[in-house]
């Protein structure tokens, strides 16, 4: 079912993965996977294309919510509400909105740290205020103490991300619990980012809004096909808006500031949502067994640099705090061993000494990356 990823296929890409560093580097960083996406989506794009059909079509772009709401609930035992399913661009762009609408400069932002570093830009570039609560760095566990203590009376959000980039937590019901119980006690909005949830490893996910009914009338759930079927140059996603003030206010912009997806890019996510299960139960399977590669040859061969167990996404959190290279594992690694990794210090102050890797790629490319890592921390 699913096909390789193979360095004639890697070398050829067009995106910033593989096209950003030389040919004698590879590429372990961006969240892109190296594997091709499910054929059902090129077989939806490709005639549109061929047909020249490319006037004006809505159709297209309106059923992608019944076919999210579809596979919530066949996959996660969520059913959306339809009518308050919105369209956007990425879902960074919906964040982006909430943020802008429902937030003024100088509010607090809660994220816990180690995180997926474009929130934390997000939230400085709209001059927001970064509140950071940081996770317990052993056990990756949310510290409702810790959260408690972090909210004042210009807190307004809480940014969550089930499951969590780049740990690959799954929160559970104690850890949401606390998000909930802060959310009401002081009237935050919670945006939770659910982009990863398919690609989950050892733990199923459990969209947040089935979760807590302390969090309805509040939360925003974003999600895409981008991760599940890597089809992030799509520029397509969507967000469930159950908070009526930030319908009002999406409503209320001019229609077209937050523009839309195309026709090509809601025919390949529509195909993926409608055709691509099968597919996404194969990627799960190999999404564990390169996991299970990474660890057994790290614990053989590198003892000294040690990653999380990740129950969802394809990254691995590696600590290189016990090598030659721990005061900027990622520099040296490219450098040195041509091996680009996301820099983990970009993530927050955790994140130092320590690199993100990226592991939805063959079975060889993730062997020659260990060799060159082994190679280089040997030297
Ligand atoms: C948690 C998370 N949110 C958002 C994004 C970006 O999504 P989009 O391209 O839809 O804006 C990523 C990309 O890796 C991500 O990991």
């Amino acid at each position: 079912m699913l096909e390789q990823a193979t360095y004639e296929r890697v070398r050829n890409l067009r995106g910033i993965k593989w096209r950003r560093y030389g040919d004698d580097v590879i590429s372990a960083w961006v969240a892109d996977m190296d594997i091709p996406p499910v054929k059902a989506v090129a077989e939806a794009m490709i005639p549109i294309l061929q047909d020249g059909d490319l006037g004006y079509n809505i159709d297209l772009a309106a059923q992608l919510l019944p076919a999210y709401a579809a596979w919530q609930d066949r996959h996660h035992g969520w059913n959306p509400d339809v009518e308050r399913l919105r369209t956007f661009t990425g879902s960074l762009q919906a964040l982006e909105a909430a943020l802008w609408l429902r937030t003024d400069p100088g509010d607090g932002i809660v994220v816990f740290s180690p995180i997926y570093f474009p929130f934390l830009n997000v939230i400085e570039q709209t001059k927001r205020r970064i509140v950071d609560v940081r996770l317990d760095d052993e056990t990756w566990r949310l510290d409702a103490d810790r959260l408690e203590s972090a909210i004042d009376s210009t807190t307004r959000m809480i940014l969550f991300c089930q499951p969590h980039n780049p740990i690959g937590r799954v929160f559970d019901e104690a850890e949401v619990s606390a998000v909930a119980e802060m959310a009401e006690k002081h009237d935050l909005l919670v945006v939770t980012d659910e982009i990863w949830g398919d690609l989950t490893l050892t733990t199923p996910h459990r969209p947040l809004a089935t979760m807590d009914e302390r969090l309805k009338g509040r939360l925003i759930t974003l999600g895409s096909a981008s991760k599940t079927f890597s089809l992030a140059g799509l520029r397509c996603a969507v967000a469930h808006i159950d908070d009526e003030r930030l319908t009002e206010k999406l409503d209320a912009l001019p229609m077209h500031l937050l523009g839309s997806s195309s026709t090509v890019s809601a025919a390949g996510t529509l195909a993926a949502w409608t055709h691509g299960d099968e597919w996404v139960a194969s990627m799960r399977d190999h999404l564990r067994a390169r996991c299970e590669q990474l660890q057994t040859r790290l614990a053989a061969d590198l003892p000294e640099v040690t990653m999380t167990s990740p129950e969802a996404t394809y990254f691995g959190w590696l600590d290189f705090r016990r090598t030659h290279i721990a005061d900027d594992p990622s520099k040296h690694l490219l450098n040195e061993a041509k091996v680009a990794l996301s820099p983990g210090i970009t993530f927050g102050a955790q994140g130092a000494g320590h690199a993100r890797i990226n592991f939805a790629t063959s079975a060889e490319i993730i062997d020659d990356i260990i060799d060159r890592i082994v190679e280089l921390v040997r030297r």
